[in-house]
């Protein structure tokens, strides 16, 4: 017998039953996010490896250690992406966008891979939906991004997340607290793992987002990078707050905050959940200000800020709600053995006049169908049999329970649509 082949460590299936609560949360983000005049954007799932290394940093733990970086045919380094602001910094600069209009709103949803320690909530294909507004510096485009995630979530019924924020400062006043924390974590070398006594000389803010415990501790008791802000930073941070209040968004600031990506400027921020089921990967979402990354990356000096939530997060939080994301079908066309050809041809006809019909094209007996119109959550059955086809009549029969409905053959449609909804049986699996 041949071996079976498993799908790799840390990439999931999606099957029906499952994906539509991904589908109503991506539905959901579309329709709000296009309220506040984002497009959608899709770039390609690899990418020059050079991108990552010069955007989100080559001493973070995404770059320097959880990269899929391979060699293509042609010799090029090219790495699966692991997130995706940079692929979308890439293609506006490419395509000039910042010459055609002067504020341009982003968004994007696809699978980052990234080769991390799995558990719950944490995979190495994961899926994000994100958004970027490229051209505005001022902080009323942050506190709208914010608000923007927030209608999200209320959109989803996702309560009990906590927006955290922080300034992380710019090129002006970062490296004086730069200097303060190396000071600080160097009289404090001993107490560090190996990975952060490298990374303090070469880039300390990794250390503040260090996963082990005792760096954590250390990170926790350090110099506070908000009393280190220059004028126009605090004044940013500050409006943001204002701005924030006026909007009604509520937040916490937390100057530990300093994000796992290097490219940020000024604002950061972090959506996290209460919910015990998201165990250690309570960030739901997270983002910022990179109003340098562009011109690093040799475009135009366009300021940015955007963020990214995480599809798999977001679904898990679903998932415990309870609540119920299939659409069941409208009717079960269940036939006697000498109306399988009509029962299949009223099948489509209704499905071209928009019921979501279930029949069962096996056949078999009457009995055996009533009992997958059962399992198939439908709202009613319909039995066609020699008799109904004479007379053209028929019963709608309410899988809920209740009195049967009559029906005329050409008219099911229209009557199954003015029944009253009863209440949805099928849970999500
Ligand atoms: P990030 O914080 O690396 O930011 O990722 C954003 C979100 O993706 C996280 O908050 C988390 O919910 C989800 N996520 C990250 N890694 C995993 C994983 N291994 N498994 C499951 N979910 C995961 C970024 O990626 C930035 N590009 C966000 C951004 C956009 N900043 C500015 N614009």
């Amino acid at each position: 017998m041949s071996q079976k082949i498993n799908g790799v460590k840390g990439m999931n299936d999606l099957l029906p039953g499952e994906i539509e609560v991904w589908q109503f949360v991506e539905s959901t983000a579309r329709t709000l996010f296009g309220r506040f005049g984002y497009g959608e954007v899709r770039t390609p799932m690899v990418e020059d490896t050079a991108l990552f290394v010069r955007s989100v940093g080559e001493e973070t733990d995404i770059v320097g250690k959880e990269m899929y970086t391979f060699e293509d045919k042609g010799g090029r380094s090219l790495s699966l992406r692991p997130e995706g602001t940079a692929p979308a910094a890439r293609a506006y600069i490419e395509h000039s966008v910042n010459n055609q209009e002067p504020v341009s709103r982003w968004f994007y949803t696809g699978p980052m891979f990234r080769y991390e320690r799995m558990q719950t909530g944490r995979y190495r294909q994961f899926y994000q939906i994100g958004a970027e507004a490229y051209g505005a510096k001022e902080p009323a485009q942050d506190a709208e991004l914010m608000d923007m995630v927030v209608q999200f979530l209320e959109a989803l019924g996702l309560q009990e997340v906590t927006l955290n924020i922080n300034s992380l400062g710019d090129e002006n006043c970062r490296p004086a607290y730069h200097a303060k924390l190396v000071d600080y974590l160097k009289s404090h070398r001993e107490e560090l793992c190996g990975d952060c006594q490298q990374r303090l000389e070469r880039n300390p803010l990794r250390v503040l987002d260090c996963k082990n415990e005792k760096c954590q501790a250390v990170a926790a008791a350090g110099p506070n990078v908000l009393e280190f802000l220059c004028e126009p930073c605090r004044t940013h941070f500050t409006d943001l707050q204002r701005k924030l209040g006026a909007l009604g968004v509520r937040y916490v600031v937390n100057h530990r905050l300093v994000r796992g990506l290097d490219y940020y400027t000024r604002t950061v921020f972090e959506f996290i959940a209460a919910h015990p089921a998201l165990r250690t990967a309570s960030t739901v979402g997270g983002g910022g200000r990179y109003d340098k990354m562009m011109k690093g990356l040799g475009g135009p000096d366009v300021p940015a800020v955007g963020f990214a939530m995480g599809l798999d997060r977001l679904v898990l939080l679903l998932k415990e709600s309870g609540k119920t994301f299939i659409q069941r079908p409208d009717l079960f066309i269940a036939v006697d053995e000498t109306s399988h050809d009509e029962g299949l041809k009223l099948a489509s006809r209704l499905r071209r006049e928009g019921l979501k019909v279930d029949f069962d094209t096996r056949g078999g007996s009457l009995k055996s169908q009533m009992k997958r119109a059962d399992k198939s959550g439908a709202r009613f059955t319909l039995v066609l049999g020699e008799q109904e086809r004479t007379s053209g009549q028929a019963k709608l029969k309410p899988m809920a329970g209740g009195d049967s409905v009559p029906v005329a053959l050409d008219n099911v449609a229209a009557t199954v649509r003015a029944q009253p909804e009863a209440p949805a049986q099928a849970p999500v699996s």
